[in-house]
């Protein structure tokens, strides 16, 4: 069955709200903090162009974790399926998702999978272009053209916020740089990657993403192929396998949805030929994912059949 109304959305999001008050909003970058941990919003973006969504829609949010998924599709277009799994694994990881322990233990050195930290910032790395403004301006017109919104940006802010404070993140760097999977100044791919989670936009604009992604890279109004049907085809596998961090195995079970979460708590989902969705709520569980977007998808899979397994 597939969903008809906003207003059926409603009803499951003032359900999944209620959960708001057990979790927590991130802190670690501090610009984070100041999020609202009660808001909550979902959005399903059908390939026929239907847009369902209920809550606090016109939250913008910062894609952080989600970005992941979006720079791999980016990298693989600049480089190639065998140099990108040359230098960062396919392998999930039952570590939390900015654990330096699996770098070291690892040999040769090679970050696990592209959504753990490590992973993510060798493959920003690979984004072409001859500055990180130029990088930046190319990974911004991708997101534009997925979403289908031109004005999307990213927040100096909370870009600012991370850069000043990731030092966990710099240390994976330095880390990576010293066993050469990584050969550029690290404040830079600092400066690129956090400008890459700070990009922000609502959960209609990363509906419409999640249903590019499900649509095998098609572009659900003009059918334009934005990204080869193979390179979905990996994005979607890793957020089955690592897109919801150490929590990944629970959650393809209770919801069968290949997903992405941020620590901002967007949650990107992308059901294979059927429906993208968007979902924000910055209270966040114990893994780091959003408590209540996680039940709300929880709910909205057993409503209309969404498990794909
Ligand atoms: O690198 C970081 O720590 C953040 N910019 C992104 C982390 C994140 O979203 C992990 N999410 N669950």
């Amino acid at each position: 069955m597939q969903c008809h109304s906003s207003e059926e959305l409603e009803g499951l999001v003032e359900e999944a709200r209620q959960l708001t008050v057990d979790g927590h909003v991130a802190d670690y970058i501090p610009a984070l903090a100041h999020a609202n941990q009660d808001k909550l919003s979902v959005a399903l973006y059908y390939p026929d162009g239907r847009c369902y969504s209920a809550g606090d829609t016109e939250e913008n949010f910062t894609l952080q974790s989600i970005s992941k998924v979006l720079t791999l599709a980016l990298a693989l277009m600049d480089r190639g399926e065998e140099y990108v799994f040359d230098h960062v694994g396919q392998e999930p990881t039952g570590d939390p998702f900015n654990s330096i322990a699996k770098l070291e233990t690892n040999k040769p050195s090679k970050p696990l999978n592209p959504m753990i930290n490590a992973g993510a910032l060798a493959i920003t790395h690979m984004i072409i272009g001859d500055t990180v403004e130029d990088r930046l301006e190319r990974l911004l017109n991708f997101i534009r053209k997925l979403s289908g919104n031109p004005s999307i940006n990213y927040n100096q802010i909370i870009a600012q916020s991370e850069l000043k404070t990731g030092h966990l993140n710099r240390s994976l760097c330095y880390f990576m740089k010293q066993h050469g999977v990584i050969d550029e100044p690290v404040e830079d791919l600092m400066d690129l990657y956090t400008k890459q989670c700070a990009i922000e936009m609502n959960c209609l604009d990363l509906a419409r993403i999640g249903c590019v992604l499900a649509m095998d890279g098609a572009d659900p109004v003009s059918g334009e192929q934005i990204i080869p049907r193979d390179f979905a085809r990996i994005a979607k596998t890793f957020m089955v396998t690592c897109g919801m961090y150490n929590a990944s195995g629970e959650f393809a079970i209770k919801v069968g949805i290949p997903a992405k979460s941020g620590v901002a708590g967007g949650i990107m989902g992308s059901l294979p030929r059927t429906c993208g969705i968007g979902i924000c709520g910055p209270s966040l569980d114990d893994k780091g994912n959003s408590i209540a977007g996680i039940r709300l998808l929880e709910m909205m899979s057993k409503k209309y059949s969404l498990s794909m397994f």
